[in-house]
């Protein structure tokens, strides 16, 4: 830790630490689960888009596993030959998670090709430090399909396929092996969707979700994490989940996701599921998403892409947010379109003058992306504001002397704590039921003095006990409605066996396999 702390800057703190897994990672994973806080940045977000970017002309080299365009009908063979090669899954049944990319949107980066292996290895980490998967069991996978990134292209450095990006049959063939390939190979592992472009991750999604173990965490993790945080929200303003109105700004992954698990847990209250999607409304950079629109209003150009469509409602187009605040009179607005300062001064005081305790959440990463500050949403709401963000922003000591902490809304609440659940479970697939658990249980942790001051959640830094609390609630809830081959019998037996099987560096001394580093 002394060696990590004499590196100045980011990135080269993110290459320290992959030397530190090549060259002894017992040490590496003993050292990120005892400062996790202090190194998860360096290994994930924000360090790890960087390391994406320029991940070609770093000096490292993959502990994940390459599936190329050119290995199209023999996607087998390759994926058994290099995760042996890296030390991964060399018999049946060893794997547990693997993360895949195809590359195409890294965080809100664009399309970064071969170099979204980073974001895949990243994330896995977070399956060992947070959930307590062992390294061992995890493999992160780049699906190479090419990119439409012209800059890597022109790259002399740059490693990926130097060609266009794979679309249409040939593309979904490719998916369509490497599924099928896993499946057959390793049965119990969770494959976890990561990254995929808006045209590819919502179909991939439904074509796979009730096949095997998988989910996408952009679209579904993200709605987990941001449906707790309403939920806990509601423990701080005293609403109902049924009498809120939601309003997202940006209608992509991340917001349709949310879109969707809020109105299945408002249809789960009592709404019919009509009036539970009612209840979520979205603008995108058109203006609102809503019926006319559909029916051709603002010509081509205002079109609304497939899974925006069953958030077209029969309401008035509203061309901006302010518009759209005043018409429709949300309860919450949810920020998940990049767009820094779209939560202006107007519009969050427009929010507090309709809501006693406005529930605004600026997701839209990194922090200078979010929508609004913690600070401005306090201070135009004069204090009242129920506040998640995506990004971390400091707590705020006011007038009086009280002090206000702003919830950060991170996946990395949900999605390692549900895969693991999955996995030990023996799911056979990850339910919107097993979603919508989670996000009740990760809402219901935070005492209602924690709450009261703007803690939605507990603290990040007790993860690994928030995430064992997780994956058992879970497991027993899929148990209990017979979605898993593996019996346990019921909460108390989940406690235990998580107990048992979640790994720690402390406990067992022994190398993680060498040859996979
Ligand atoms: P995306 O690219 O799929 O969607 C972005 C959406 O914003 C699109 O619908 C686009 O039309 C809309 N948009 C763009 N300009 C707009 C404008 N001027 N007005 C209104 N809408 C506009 O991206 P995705 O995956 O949905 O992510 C969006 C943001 O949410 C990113 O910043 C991402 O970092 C963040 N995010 C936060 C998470 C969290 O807090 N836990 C998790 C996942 C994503």
């Amino acid at each position: 830790i002394k060696g990590f702390r004499a590196v100045s800057k980011a990135i080269d703190k993110y290459t320290f630490l992959r030397h530190l897994r090549e060259s002894d990672a017992t040490s590496f994973y003993r050292v990120l689960v005892n400062h996790a806080m202090e190194l998860l940045p360096y290994v994930y977000t924000p360090t790890v888009g960087e390391a994406c970017q320029t991940y070609h002309r770093l000096p490292i080299r993959t502990n994940g596993v390459y599936i190329t365009a050119d290995d199209a009908g023999k996607v087998g063979d390759a994926l058994r030959t290099r995760a042996r090669d890296v030390g991964a899954g060399d018999g049946d049944g060893k794997l547990k998670v693997a993360v895949v990319t195809d590359g195409e949107r890294i965080l809100g980066l664009g399309d970064l090709g071969a170099g979204g292996m980073g974001i895949a290895e990243g994330k896995i980490l977070l399956y060992t430090v947070c959930a307590g998967v062992e390294p061992a069991a995890c493999l992160p996978v780049c699906l190479d399909v090419g990119t439409d990134n012209q800059a890597l292209l022109d790259d002399p450095k740059y490693r990926g396929l130097r060609r266009k990006r794979l679309r249409g049959a040939a593309y979904d063939d490719l998916v369509e092996e490497f599924m099928a390939e896993m499946r057959s190979w390793q049965p119990r592992c969770l494959v976890q969707f990561e990254d995929f472009g808006n045209a590819n991750a919502f179909r991939v999604l439904e074509k796979y979700r009730r096949v095997q173990p998988c989910f996408n965490d952009d679209i579904q993790g993200t709605a987990c994490v941001a449906l707790a945080a309403l939920l806990s929200g509601l423990r701080a303003t005293g609403g109902q989940l049924t009498d809120q109105t939601v309003l997202f700004y940006g209608a992509g992954e991340a917001g349709v996701g949310i879109g969707e698990l809020i109105a299945m847990a408002m249809e789960k209250a009592g709404l019919s599921k009509r009036d539970a999607m009612r209840r979520c409304l979205f603008m995108d950079s058109k203006g609102l998403v809503c019926k006319a629109r559909l029916e051709g209003y603002g010509g081509e150009k205002f079109a609304l892409q497939p899974h925006k469509i069953p958030f077209a409602h029969d309401v008035a187009y509203q061309p901006n947010l302010l518009a759209a605040v005043d018409a429709l009179r949300p309860t919450a607005l949810i920020g998940v379109s990049t767009i820094a300062g779209a939560f202006d001064e107007a519009v969050v005081k427009r929010m507090a003058a309709l809501n006693p305790r406005p529930v605004i959440m600026p997701l839209s990463n990194p922090t200078p992306l979010a929508e609004c500050t913690f600070e401005q949403a306090v201070s135009w709401t004069n204090g009242e504001v129920v506040f998640a963000s995506g990004s971390p922003f400091p707590p705020l000591r006011r007038a009086g002397g009280e002090t206000l902490y702003p919830a950060q809304a991170n996946n990395a609440y949900v999605f390692p704590a549900l895969g693991h659940a999955a996995v030990l479970s023996n799911a056979r697939e990850v339910s919107d039921d097993a979603f919508l658990d989670c996000a009740y249980e990760l809402a219901s942790m935070s005492t209602a003095e924690c709450v009261a001051t703007g803690k939605l959640f507990p603290d990040f830094d007790s993860i690994r006990d928030v995430s064992k609390k997780l994956v058992a609630s879970v497991a027993a809830k899929m148990e209990a409605r017979g979605e898993t081959r593996e019996r346990v019998g019921g909460i108390e037996a989940w406690v235990a066996k998580v107990e048992r099987e979640f790994w720690c560096p402390e406990a067992d001394d022994a190398p993680v396999a060498r040859s996979r580093l």
